[in-house]
Parts: structure tokens; C-alpha cells; sequence
């Protein structure tokens, strides 16, 4: 269940484009526009008592080939939304990411891990240091000058309508979710990079939402709060990702092909530059305790929603 369910709010969504945005209710107003558009974030601070910040360029495909527009995405565009939120009393809940936590061995804790970045080459970090920066921006205007913040992680958040396909409704390699789909949909090998030996924790963006709406329930537990959102349960290889997708793929369309996995080199997929976290597991114990919240969605339920949705949206393109 979303903000507009779940609380009497009214929402002033803004975005460049509203195709996947549907729903349609009187409390929702949408703004078309950008975040650069001159006088914007003086508009949107001005009429909201609390501003989720959402914006990023995140895909791992940029942070190297596109760094300069990721840092400006990541960290330019919005010291001026931190600096207004301050000076307006604002409460800013901002979506930072579980990249911060870098190439951090063990389960990654908000108030305790260390934040481990490669070298400045590895063009692959730069996404995660505009995004800790911006981290230490809201964490010193909320200890310094009286901004009421929270700093939201999210571990790889999946659902329906993640992303785009390359070629239909986005360009770029997107994240792994739609790379894969993309392989099922056109019948091509699905790719693992570095064998697809990389491990990552996935939570459903139901399960996320859910998480969401909690926090905006509860601004005097949540203001001042780093809090990573995503669901430990659901470790997984990502090429035992690719097994699982292909599964519930054959199981919704049995007549297709069988499918091959290939493994590429991960400079050779994304371009110079490229590194990666071999592990990413969150210690989601603060918001279990701040929320009352546990995420519940399992692999076997998520994946074959994924996969229906895709096709639903795609096929006849393919
Ligand atoms: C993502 C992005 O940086 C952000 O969207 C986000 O902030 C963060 O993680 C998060 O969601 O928590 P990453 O998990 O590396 O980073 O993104 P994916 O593109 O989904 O890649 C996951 C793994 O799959 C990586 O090991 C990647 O090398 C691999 N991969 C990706 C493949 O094996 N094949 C592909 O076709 C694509």
C-alpha cells in the first residue's frame, strides 16, 4: 500500500515523465519537470511540509562513463534542496543507497559500518562518494543548523516496472533485473558479469513502499535517522538470478527457448573503471525497531510478478 492509502498527505510528485506513474487520485498533483528547471526547489520546499528526495542517476552503467553528470545528479543538484529544506524548517527524507557502504565485508550497519570506496580511477565509486557526500551534507545541516532529516538505504529494490529495455523504452545498460528480462524477452544470453559470482540481498518494492509510508508515519523516531531499508533473507548469486528468472519465465511461456548464460569480464561489460561489491548484506535491525516493519517477500513470490509484468509490457516488441 502507497503514501495515498496509507495517510490523509496530499503529494506533489515531480518528474520528468509520468509513464509509470498511473494512479490517479485528487490528493495527487503532478509537476512535469526537472530538477535543474530554475525556481523549482524554491517552489516544491515552499508548499511541503516534508520532501522526499528521490532523484539520482543510478544505474552502474553511468558511474564510469558519465561520471561527471553522476556526481552533478548525486550531489550538486541537491545541496541546494538540502539548503532550503534548513532554511524552511522542512522535514528531508532523502533516498541515499546501500553503494555508500562500498566493498564493506560484513553486514552493513548504519551507525556502525565503515564506508570502504575504491580508488579514485575506479570510476565505478564515484556514484557512491557524490552520494556519502551528500550523506555528510544533511547529517552536518541536521547537527549544525536544525534540518529535521532522514536518510534512507535501499539494498536493490526489485519489482514491476524496474527500469526500461534497452532499445524500447530506455538507452544504456540498465540494472541487472532488466538486463536479464531484456535477454528473456529477446531470447538472448543472459550475461553474468564476472561469472555472476557478485552476491546481492533483494527487497521487493512492496516490501520497500511499506517501509517507506512507516517512516512518514513517524517523523519523531525517524528525524536524524540513517536507516537502511532491504530484506537480508534474500541473499542470492546473481547467476543463480539468472537460474531463478529463467525459471519463472518458462514457466509462464513454455514454449520458448532454452537459454544460455555467458560469462563477460566485468571491463568488458561496463567499460573501463568498473569495479564491484562482492557482498551486500544490510543489519536491518534499526528499522525493524523504529518501524515495526519486516520485510516478508520472498523470491518465489516476487519473480514470477516480475516476469508477467515485463511480458505484459514488452512481448510484442520483442
Ligand atoms: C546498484 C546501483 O548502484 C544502484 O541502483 C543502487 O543504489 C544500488 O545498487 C542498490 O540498489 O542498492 P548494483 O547492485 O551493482 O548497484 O546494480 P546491478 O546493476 O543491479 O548489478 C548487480 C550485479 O549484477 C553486479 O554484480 C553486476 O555486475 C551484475 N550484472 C549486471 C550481471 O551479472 N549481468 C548483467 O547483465 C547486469
Amino acid at each position: 500500500m502507497g503514501l495515498l492509502e496509507e495517510t490523509e498527505y496530499k503529494v506533489r510528485a515531480v518528474d520528468k515523465t509520468f509513464e509509470k506513474l498511473t494512479i490517479a487520485s485528487p490528493r495527487l498533483e503532478r509537476v512535469q519537470a526537472s530538477i535543474q528547471e530554475p525556481g523549482l526547489l524554491d517552489s516544491v520546499t515552499a508548499a511541503s511540509e516534508a520532501v522526499i528526495s528521490t532523484t539520482a542517476l543510478c544505474t552502474p552503467a553511468l558511474y564510469n562513463k558519465r561520471p561527471v553528470e553522476v556526481i552533478e545528479a548525486n550531489f550538486l543538484d541537491l545541496v541546494p534542496l538540502v539548503d532550503l529544506c534548513t532554511r524552511r524548517g522542512r522535514w528531508l527524507i532523502h533516498f541515499s543507497t546501500s553503494e555508500v557502504y562500498g566493498t564493506y565485508p560484513d553486514r552493513m550497519n548504519e551507525d556502525q559500518s565503515q564506508l570502504v570506496l575504491g580508488p579514485v580511477q575506479k570510476e565505478r565509486w564515484t556514484y557512491a562518494a557524490a552520494k556519502q557526500l551528500l550523506e555528510r551534507l544533511i547529517w552536518a545541516h541536521g547537527q549544525h543548523r536544525g534540518l529535521a532529516f532522514t536518510i534512507v538505504r535501499p539494498f536493490n529494490v526489485i519489482g514491476p516496472r524496474m527500469d526500461y529495455i534497452e532499445g524500447i523504452d530506455g538507452e544504456g545498460t540498465p540494472r541487472v533485473l532488466a538486463c536479464f528480462m531484456r535477454s528473456l524477452l529477446y531470447q538472448e544470453p543472459l550475461q553474468l558479469v564476472d561469472g555472476g559470482r557478485s552476491r546481492r540481498t533483494f527487497v521487493s518494492v512492496g516490501d520497500f513502499v511499506d517501509a517507506v509510508v512507516r517512516i512518514i508515519k513517524r517523523p519523531e523516531r525517524c528525524q536524524g535517522e540513517i536507516i537502511n531499508i532491504g530484506n537480508p533473507s534474500n541473499e542470492i548469486r546473481i547467476s543463480d538470478l539468472a537460474d531463478e528468472l529463467i525459471s519463472a519465465y518458462q514457466a509462464v511461456c513454455p514454449d520458448d527457448v532454452r537459454f544460455e548464460k555467458r560469462t563477460v569480464p566485468g571491463e568488458a561489460f561496463y567499460g573501463p573503471g568498473y569495479d564491484d561489491t562482492r557482498r551486500r548484506i544490510p543489519d536491518i535491525r534499526k528499522a525493524e525497531r523504529l518501524l515495526g516493519w519486516k520485510p516478508t517477500t520472498s523470491f518465489d513470490e516476487m519473480l514470477p510478478i516480475i516476469v508477467r509484468d515485463y511480458m505484459e509490457r514488452y512481448k510484442q516488441n520483442s
